[in-house]
């Protein structure tokens, strides 16, 4: 039976986004095959269509889904047909009505959760979980601590503000607009800053009592690069995870010396490259769910077929939170 799934010829604009029908086979040895519910989108999918990030061509696209196993390849033991699952990661194709991928990748999705919050949460809070949680200056983070998250209205804004939250953290957002500013506050942030209006570097200065914070989680890039730096305290650390607008240029060493500050450049799929490592984090973003201290809320739903409005929403800073393509 032929599936439907978003191809791309050649990176570009929305409009390279094709849906075509495909065939999608058994699962082979260690893989599983899914009838995906729905996909989630995010912003690297925006790097990877527009070229930003670099995909051999022709593509699919998508990294994060939630649907129901169809059937196992051989070597499968924790997966079985009808389980509810979910995952985030390679390879890329989520943005499918069914799809086949690695098995190791895929962890069953609790009952309490739904398909939409499957897919909305699995990229965007298992990223939350590594940056809080893993990605952390010399002694750690205690509670009380400054920590600056810029972009905290976004998908993976909102899950950082309440997870920030829960862990006493007092996080410092910024965002685009007024609206944006209190959404973030009301999912956790201590304090938020419109930085198309403020400078957003004086104000964290002012909020810290001229200390500056222990981290900056900086996924907005060549924008704010410069000023995030200045924002953080001797020997803090500078987290740069994403390029929302636009790739930091090459960073002299140098720059950091003033301050004895540390850098580092992580990705998800690192963490992720183990089934055991994968467990392990999605097991803490469901009892964060479960405990209440995270709400997964789905804040844009498209049809499969309105996949390029869904990106031209993003790429134009009009969404907030998750969003979600629905596609069975
Ligand atoms: N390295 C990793 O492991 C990893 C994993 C997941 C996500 N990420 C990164 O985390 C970020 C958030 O991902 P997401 O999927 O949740 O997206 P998102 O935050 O929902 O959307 C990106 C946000 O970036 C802000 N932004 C600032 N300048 C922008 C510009 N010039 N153009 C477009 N947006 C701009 C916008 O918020 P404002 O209007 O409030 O500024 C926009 O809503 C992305 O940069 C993504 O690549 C990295």
């Amino acid at each position: 039976m032929s599936e439907r799934a978003v191809r791309l010829a050649q990176a570009g604009g929305p409009e390279v986004m094709q849906i075509q029908a495909v065939e999608v086979g058994d699962p082979g040895p260690g893989e599983v095959r899914i009838r995906q519910r729905a996909a989630g989108l995010n912003f690297i999918d925006i790097y990877q269509r527009s070229g930003v990030y670099n995909l051999p061509m022709p593509s699919g696209l998508g990294m994060e889904g939630a649907g129901i196993v169809e059937a196992v390849g051989e070597g499968v033991t924790h997966l079985k047909p009808g389980y509810r699952v979910a995952y985030a990661s390679n390879p890329i194709g989520a943005y499918a009505t069914a799809r086949v991928l690695p098995a190791r990748c895929v962890v069953r999705l609790p009952e309490s959760l739904s398909f939409e919050q499957g897919a909305a949460m699995m990229l965007k809070g298992l990223t939350v979980q590594y940056l809080l949680r893993k990605t952390l200056p010399q002694g750690g983070l205690q509670a009380g601590d400054f920590v600056l998250f810029h972009a905290a209205a976004g998908g993976v804004g909102l899950i950082a503000c309440q997870w920030a939250k829960a862990l006493g953290l007092r996080l410092i957002a910024t965002a685009g607009s007024d609206a944006k500013c209190e959404l973030a506050l009301r999912h956790g942030a201590a304090v938020a800053i419109n930085y198309q209006r403020d400078n957003f570097a004086d104000r964290v200065k002012e909020i810290t009592g001229g200390e500056g914070v222990k981290v900056v989680y900086d996924s907005v890039g060549a924008s704010t690069f410069e000023g995030s730096l200045a924002c953080l305290r001797a020997f803090g650390l500078m987290v740069s995870f994403g390029n929302a607008s636009g790739v930091v240029p090459p960073v002299p060493i140098g720059a950091l010396a003033a301050k004895g500050l540390y850098l580092t450049r992580p990705s998800l799929f690192q963490h992720l490259s183990s089934r055991e490592a994968t467990q392990a984090m999605a097991d803490e973003l469901f009892s964060m769910v479960h405990n209440g201290s995270v709400k997964i809320e789905v804040e844009q739903r498209y049809a499969l077929d309105d996949v390029q409005q869904a990106h031209r929403d993003m790429e134009s800073r009009s969404t907030t939170g998750a969003s979600i393509l629905l596609l069975n």
